[in-house]
């Protein structure tokens, strides 16, 4: 049995951000990264408002114990929201994702991802390799996963530098989101104990 962890638990901080789970209040966040084409050339179509609204009710699911899911991202100076991120199980013949591996009492038999959507705006200040480093740190900390992967098309190199930046590692080509050619990235838990050791 895994211990549920609550909404203060799953509130990760980093300097300039605050990562919340994802709740109905932010489809508006959701809306901003996930219908504009900017965003979405690496990673799939462009959804309309009111698909992003019909599928709030997946985007706010969690599973094991609350630590796998969706988190919206705040800049704690102004207040803005201006991305999500995710924990969760890849898709491989599938182009989304499987919404029923999210059970609450155990983690779904699948590689999990750390993934992003920054609004352009928020582009080029640092801010997604803050998220996806905190994000990771969550992982290691709190879940009993042994690697956490990325998955990118082969032509973002922005995404590849915020995912090498964060301590992932390249590791090929293989099929994800229904695609033969997604460049795969890990962390293994060893790796990443390596680099964070207390050091006298
Ligand atoms: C992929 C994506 C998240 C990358 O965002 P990003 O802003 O380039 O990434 P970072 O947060 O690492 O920011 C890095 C840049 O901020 C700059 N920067 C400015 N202030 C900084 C600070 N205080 N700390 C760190 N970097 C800072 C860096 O110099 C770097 O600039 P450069 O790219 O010109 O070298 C963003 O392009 C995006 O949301 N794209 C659309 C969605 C997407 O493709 N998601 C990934 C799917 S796999």
């Amino acid at each position: 049995m895994i211990t549920p962890l609550s909404f203060d638990d799953l509130t990760l901080e980093t300097d300039r951000l605050r990562l919340t789970p994802m709740q109905s209040e932010d489809v508006d966040v959701s809306k901003a990264v996930l219908c504009d084409a900017r965003v979405m050339r690496y990673v799939n179509d462009a959804m309309t408002p009111d698909a992003v609204e019909e599928d709030m009710i997946n985007s706010v699911k969690r599973g094991a114990g609350g630590r796998i899911g969706l988190w919206a991202i705040t800049r704690k100076d102004t207040g803005a929201k201006i991305g999500t991120s995710v924990l969760m199980p890849v898709p491989i013949e599938d182009d989304d994702y499987d919404w029923s591996l999210l059970v609450p009492g155990s983690y779904p038999d699948a590689n999990i991802e750390v993934g992003y959507l920054f609004v352009p705006d928020a582009w080029g200040q640092g801010f997604a390799t803050e998220a996806c480093s905190r994000i990771v740190r969550f992982a290691f900390e709190e879940t009993l996963l042994p690697e956490i992967v990325a998955t990118a098309d082969p032509e973002n190199v922005n995404s590849h530098n915020v995912l090498q930046k964060s301590g992932l590692q390249k590791i090929g080509i293989k099929r994800a989101y229904a695609w033969d050619d997604v460049l795969w990235f890990d962390l293994t838990r060893d790796r990443w104990s390596a680099a964070h050791e207390t050091r006298p």
